[in-house]
């Protein structure tokens, strides 16, 4: 069978896990999460440009996966070609859902919500200018709700005051009353698409981790053999809650590796 390798800052690519696990994917998933760098969206870029690349060469030098994948719109709008040009497999991005929101809106005014550096990067404005430029496209940046996230998952119900304060630039946004879509940019989000839900009634959720799913399978062409998704691994860069996260969700093992820059890799005991 064939091994895909997630990726993310945090709990955020388990909402990709998800999509390829209702996708049926015949892949075994080990994960990596920087939760020593977590949030993402508060860390320079051009720090993060050199990590990404260094921690998933580390990895995958003994994860040996046959494909990674960058679920997390943080790491993939700013250091998706220099990840690619140190690993030997394919790497799928996940990028903002600017398309798909802009074809299903209605009222030509749809909102983006991301990390506070995703929202600005040149690789949002170029997907905005691509897809949706004839509309009105609210932005707003949120770390905090990237930690409600991964509070969420380890077992706080999210409070909707720091729900609403999130969305707040773009519900109060003269606009705001006639968006009618809403990219959810950061990986974290869909993990909490209840409450943000509750907080935007009438407001359609978009994402892209079914999209992402469908490109891993096309990809990395599992077999057909059809046993569906094995969870492996999990792989932090710092002990912590979200070990018991992992475990709960289902990987084989969560522990915490690569502590430091230059990364190194305790072998692992087979999967
Ligand atoms: N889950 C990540 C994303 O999709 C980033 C969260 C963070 O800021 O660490 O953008």
């Amino acid at each position: 069978m064939k091994r895909a390798l997630i990726f993310d800052s945090g709990v955020g690519g388990l909402s990709v896990v998800r999509a390829l696990r209702a996708a049926g994917a015949d892949l075994i998933v080990d994960y990596l999460a920087d939760t020593a760098w977590l949030p993402y969206g508060e860390r320079p870029d051009e720090a993060l440009r050199v990590r990404i690349p260094a921690l998933l060469a580390a990895l995958s030098a003994v994860a040996a996966p046959d494909i990674v994948v960058l679920a997390c719109n943080t790491a993939s709008t700013l250091a998706l070609a220099e990840t690619r040009a140190v690993l030997p497999v394919p790497v799928v991005g996940v990028v903002p859902a600017v398309k798909p929101a802009a074809a299903a809106s209605r009222t030509g005014v749809i909102g983006l919500l991301a990390t506070p550096a995703t929202v600005g990067r040149a690789y949002t404005d170029r997907l905005i200018a691509e897809h949706a430029a004839n509309m009105v496209v609210l932005r707003a940046g949120s770390a905090d709700l990237v930690r409600c996230a991964e509070e969420a998952l380890a077992g706080a119900a999210p409070d909707p005051g720091r729900i609403r304060k999130a969305l707040e630039p773009l519900l109060d946004h003269p606009k705001g009353a006639a968006m009618d879509v809403l990219v959810l940019a950061c990986t974290h989000f869909p993990l909490l698409r209840d409450a943000l839900s509750q907080a935007c009634p009438g407001v359609a959720l978009i994402d892209s981790s079914e999209a992402v799913a469908r490109r891993v399978i096309a990809v990395a062409r599992p077999s057909s053999a059809s046993s569906g998704l094995r969870l492996g691994d999990a792989f932090l860069t710092q002990s912590g809650t979200a070990e018991a996260v992992f475990r709960g969700e289902g990987f084989r093992a969560a522990r915490a590796v690569l502590p430091d820059h230059p990364f190194t890799v305790e072998p692992l005991q087979g999967v």
